[in-house]
């Protein structure tokens, strides 16, 4: 949690390997397998592909039939799967970025804000799928929903001015956290 530029992100970043720290050094357990989800790793994304070419590309060994049905999970039916990516709004690059991900899942899954442009009820299957995933997961989100369903333990950057150094950490779920703060955290919207 925390107001905009706390440094949600940098952590994320930091933590991903994707920026190094100043100073202080990052360490993950050996035998941890990341997946990192940003706005930027929808980049990754190869516009000239279809859905499902990117899929034969990213999953090799599966049939046509998985990846149809691993599409069909997040929500693209039918024909969808032959649009190409470029044409895709950034909702659906989002949900074929969080197939990937979720295909074979890793043990530890980083995800910034990785509910933004997603609508209503991708949003709700997302809940429901990373509900079920048995790994550890770090996210940022300034969803009500999201954080709701899924956050166990909050770790606040900025305070409540947006300033305080020190981060603090609540050991409990989110809807604790609101609690003893008596209100919800500055910036979260439903
Ligand atoms: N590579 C960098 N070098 C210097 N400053 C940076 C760098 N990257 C980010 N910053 C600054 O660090 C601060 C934290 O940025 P960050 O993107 O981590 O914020 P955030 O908490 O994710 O905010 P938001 O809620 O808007 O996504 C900002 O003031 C930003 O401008
Ligand atoms: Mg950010």
């Amino acid at each position: 949690m925390g107001r905009n530029g706390a440094g949600k992100t940098t952590l994320l970043k930091m933590i991903s390997g994707a920026s190094a720290p100043d100073s202080g050094t990052v360490q993950l357990g050996a035998s941890l397998t990341m997946g990192y989800f940003a706005q930027q790793s929808l980049d990754v994304l190869n516009p000239d592909l279809t859905i499902l070419e990117q899929l034969q590309q990213d999953f090799p060994q599966d049939g046509i039939g998985s990846l149809r049905s691993l599409a069909g999970a997040f929500q693209f039916s039918g024909d969808d799967v032959d649009k190409k990516i470029r044409s895709l709004s950034g909702g659906e690059k989002s949900r074929l970025a969080m197939a990937r991900m979720l295909y074979n899942p890793p043990n530890f899954l980083v995800l910034d804000e990785p509910t933004n442009h997603l609508d209503l009820a991708t949003k709700e299957m997302l809940i429901g799928a990373l509900k079920d995933f048995e790994g550890t997961m770090i996210f940022v989100s300034h969803d009500r929903t999201f954080l709701r369903g899924l956050g166990s333990r909050v770790l606040e950057l900025g305070g409540e001015s947006g300033k305080d150094r020190t981060p603090r950490v609540y050991p409990g779920p989110y809807t604790e956290y609101v609690q003893a703060l008596g209100h919800e955290a500055p910036g979260i919207y439903s």
